[in-house]
């Protein structure tokens, strides 16, 4: 046949991936295809419009670089990346929640030892100490178990998004390894909550609908220990006025930790603390499983522009 009705169209294209050899591949591509060829005709899309989306998809490419993944935040503000997510971890079985990676899982998280400062450099942050354990589902700690974290300055900003980054190098992003009882420590300064990069197709998109480009503050952590689901996740500061409007819908009750205010003279490591600081205490719990922790964009210091 060489001439289509509109939903014959769609049959066709379908038919034409009968024989993937890959039957994954096959379905993927065939429920792609319906699921495209209904939003072209339940929209009507124009020629206008076409042109649109395809210069759009362009641009968020041409945006991209080794440490910028346009599509990655394209992804997390139209909320596919928490709805993969979701659909990913149905049952939790009493594991931690998890919640979107982000564009700003770059690498360069170098193991540092307990109790170290991951923001030395920060002037005007409110200094935060965290001490975060991890457990199996039933409480046992795992130990020498690879906790990568990392979150905005207290100005909004990832390391990456500095111009200086390939000179200075990572700041409030390290690891660290669980000790015999599961736990890690460190010393850094209070996130704040944050505009997503608007100076690419993403940010025009937020712009022009007008929503807001905000997310409310929050660390990031990858946990991933042999024998486990990794679990990819954030601590949300709690009381941020951003909680309940996130941009890429990253949100959820348990993932927001108490933050309290301290005065004691000295920190949870016996260390002195300055006049006033805040604590954030954690436990994460891993469940049996597999997988493969997301791998970083893995750009080393000075491969970049
Ligand atoms: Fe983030």
């Amino acid at each position: 046949m060489h001439q289509f009705s509109e939903t014959e169209l769609t049959e066709a294209v379908v038919r034409s991936f009968e024989d993937a050899p890959d039957p994954r591949v096959k379905f993927l591509l065939q429920e792609l295809v319906k699921s495209l060829h209904d939003y072209v005709r339940k929209t009507s899309l124009s020629f206008e419009e076409w042109e649109y989306a395809i210069d759009f998809l362009t641009r968020t490419g041409q945006k991209c670089t080794p440490i910028r993944q346009e599509f990655i935040l394209l992804s997390d503000v139209l909320g596919v990346s928490m709805l993969v997510d979701a659909v990913n971890h149905r049952e939790r079985g009493g594991a931690t929640e998890t919640t979107v990676l982000g564009p700003f899982y770059v690498g360069e998280h170098k193991e540092m030892p307990h109790g170290a400062d991951i923001s030395p450099d920060s002037q005007s942050g409110q200094k935060l100490f965290v001490q975060a354990r991890v457990t199996d589902v039933a409480g046992k700690p795992l130990a020498g178990v690879p906790v990568d974290v990392w979150h905005a300055d207290d100005g909004g900003l990832y390391d990456s998004q500095k111009p200086n980054y390939a000179t200075t190098g990572p700041s409030a992003r390290a690891r660290f390894v669980t000790d015999l009882d599961g736990r890690i420590f460190f010393r850094s300064v209070v996130p704040c909550s944050y505009p997503v990069p608007i100076d690419g197709p993403t940010g025009e998109l937020i712009r022009q609908t007008g929503r807001h480009p905000m997310r409310p503050a929050h660390i990031h952590f990858v946990v991933a220990a042999p024998g486990y689901e990794p679990l990819v996740t954030h601590l949300f500061i709690g009381g941020d006025k951003y909680l309940d409007s996130d941009v890429v819908f990253g949100v959820k009750d348990e993932l927001i930790a108490k933050v309290e205010k301290r005065s004691d003279a000295v920190m949870p490591d016996g260390k002195p603390a300055p006049s006033e600081w805040n604590l954030m205490t954690y436990e994460f719990h891993l469940k049996p499983g597999k997988g493969t922790p997301p791998t970083p964009l893995g750009i080393k210091l000075g491969e970049y522009a």
